[in-house]
C-alpha cells in the first residue's frame, strides 16, 4: 500500500494523501479515501469528467490510450497533464504520484 497525494488544483494546497494499492485506479482510490472525482459513468471512461493534473509521477503510469486522449480533448483540452483518473492503474513500484483535482 503505498501514499499518493491530492493537491488542490487551484490553490495548490494539500486536500487529502489517498493510501491505495497496486492495481487500483486512481478513480477507486479516490473514491475508497473519502475524495471522490467528478463522474457519471461511475468509472467506465464514458463521461471524461474524471480528469485530474498529474503533478508528478506520471513518467512512471501506463501511457494515455486513444480513447481516454479522446475524451480529455473534450473535458480539459487546455490541461496538457490532464489524464482520466479511470484510466490511471497504479503500476507496482510507482513511488510517488501527486495529483491535482479540483
Ligand atoms: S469516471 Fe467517467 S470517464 Fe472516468
Amino acid at each position: 500500500m503505498r501514499h499518493y497525494l491530492l493537491l488542490d488544483r487551484a490553490t495548490g494546497e494539500r486536500r487529502a494523501w489517498v493510501a491505495a494499492p497496486p492495481g487500483m485506479t486512481v478513480y477507486e482510490a479516490c473514491e475508497r479515501a473519502g475524495q471522490p472525482l467528478p463522474t457519471t459513468c461511475r468509472g467506465s471512461t464514458i463521461c471524461g469528467l474524471c480528469h485530474v493534473d498529474v503533478l508528478e509521477g506520471g513518467a512512471s503510469l501506463p501511457p494515455v490510450q486513444a480513447d481516454e486522449a479522446e475524451l480529455l480533448a473534450r473535458q480539459a483540452p487546455d490541461r496538457p497533464r490532464a489524464r482520466l483518473g479511470c484510466r490511471i492503474t497504479l503500476p507496482e513500484g510507482l513511488e510517488r504520484l501527486v495529483l491535482g483535482v479540483s
